[in-house]
């Protein structure tokens, strides 16, 4: 599967296709990782992972999803995946492994997206290389996310998450990406 998506993403020649100024172009994590974390968060948010229950499954926002291999992974381990993505090639692409109906990607710019608060579970890769931006997303998770939300980041900024009292780190994945998931919490 990493292959398939790392595919992808060099068949639209990443480097010329960032989406935008400041952004990264579609670079997928690895699977092993990131099906780690998702595993855990969807146990801490006291879901089965691939269990065929309907109800209690988390709704999960891959922030900047591009082909959607993230997605892909949350709705395999039983989450309602919603992916947002600036880029339409890389999202047409997402739509053609993406087809359940669990599952949905769409356009928005990460940046301005105002419907944060409506998930159990955000992921977010970095999209920006601009550290700035990447920043700023940062800091509009943690202010928007709603209150139990997990988040999780395979790449975060040091001097953000474990200085804000609005959010708890839950767990820390010891593989490869270090990956670490917040959840939000009363100040
Ligand atoms: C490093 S890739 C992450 C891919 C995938 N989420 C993963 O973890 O494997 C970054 C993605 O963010 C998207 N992106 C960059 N800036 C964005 C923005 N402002 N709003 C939404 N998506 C953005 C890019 O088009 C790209 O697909």
């Amino acid at each position: 599967m990493n292959s398939m998506f790392q595919a992808t993403s060099h068949n639209t020649r990443p480097r010329q296709r960032a989406p935008a100024e400041g952004s990264y172009p579609f670079i997928p994590y690895r699977c092993e990782e990131a099906i780690n974390l998702l595993e855990k968060a969807a146990m801490l948010f006291g879901y089965r992972p691939y269990s065929r229950m309907y109800h209690g499954r988390p709704s999960f926002l891959d922030i900047g999803c591009g082909a959607g291999n993230i997605c892909l992974l949350a709705n395999a381990v039983g989450m309602h995946a919603n992916g947002l993505d600036l880029d339409e090639v890389m999202l047409k692409h997402g739509r053609k492994f993406v087809t359940t109906h669990n599952a949905h990607l769409f356009k928005a710019n990460a940046l301005t997206y105002r419907k944060y608060g409506d998930y159990d579970i955000l992921y977010s890769w970095r999209p920006m290389a601009d550290p700035e931006l990447w920043e700023a997303l940062q800091r509009r998770l943690i202010e928007e996310a709603k209150l139990e939300a997990l988040i999780i980041l395979p790449w975060w900024c040091e001097h953000i998450w474990p200085k804000d009292r609005r959010v708890r780190c839950v767990y820390r994945s010891k593989g490869w990406g270090m990956g670490r998931i917040y959840e939000k919490v009363k100040e």
